[in-house]
């Protein structure tokens, strides 16, 4: 099936081919304690609020800073919101610092962090992306995460051709992610369709010699067929 053999080759070439970043330092099978993965969870909360609007190569220094700063949630629920603006600047989208910290005062104040997708989104600023994005790479749960590279990664696998910017096709997509996921490794295999998107399936100029899922690649397999049909661009 189509979806086993994109898992498995997708998965090999994050292996060997991702990008060295700082929130990817601990892997979730690191350990096993519930401390542990809320270290991470926060963790990827925060790269992943940061990666919304801003260039993976800008967030990496306002990352470090931030958890040099503040490295657990506890510690940030315990911050002001000047202090925090303070760390924020130049990233812009102040709003989205806004909800971090009253997200987690929000947790701390519960008594512990939301685990699935479906509470995560109970968490005030806390959407679908961000509440897959934490739920699959900090908690394992088989869950897609669907941003603009993801949908252009499966347009071109499915040959899907739909404008991006509209709810029904989104919506579709979350669904058509959530098929694809990899039961076993949801967070990397996330990681990985976003990866590839940012990577070699770029919108103008995808490098599909190179790409791992090129052979399960509906659009690349239409263009060797048909070089004059247009590739998905978007
Ligand atoms: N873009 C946003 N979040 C990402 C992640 N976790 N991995 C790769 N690209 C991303």
């Amino acid at each position: 099936e189509d979806a086993l053999r994109i898992r498995s080759s997708l998965l090999r070439w994050y292996d060997e081919h991702q990008r060295v970043l700082p929130w990817r330092t601990r892997s979730s099978s690191d350990g096993d304690g519930e401390e542990e993965e809320e270290d991470r969870a926060y963790a990827v909360w925060v790269s992943e609020v940061m990666l919304q609007q801003t260039r993976v190569q800008t967030v990496i220094e306002y990352y470090n800073r931030w958890m040099a700063r503040w490295p657990t949630l506890r510690l940030l629920a315990g911050a002001t919101q000047e202090e925090v603006n303070e760390m924020w600047a130049g990233l812009g989208y102040y709003r989205r610092a806004r909800f971090l910290l009253e997200g987690a005062k929000s947790i701390v104040q519960e008594g512990e962090f939301p685990r699935t997708a479906s509470a995560l989104r109970g968490v005030r600023g806390i959407g679908d992306y961000t509440a897959g994005a934490i739920a699959s790479i900090a908690f394992n749960e088989a869950v897609p995460v669907v941003d603009g590279n993801v949908v252009r990664v499966i347009s071109r696998l499915m040959a899907i051709s739909a404008n991006p910017k509209e709810t029904s096709t989104v919506k579709t997509f979350w669904r058509l992610a959530g098929q694809l996921v990899d039961p076993d490794r949801p967070g990397d295999f996330n990681q990985a369709m976003m990866e590839l998107g940012a990577t070699l399936c770029s919108k103008t100029s995808p490098s599909c010699s190179a790409c791992p899922v090129s052979k399960q690649c509906r659009a690349f397999l239409l263009s060797i067929s048909n070089p004059s049909v247009k590739v998905i661009d978007y």
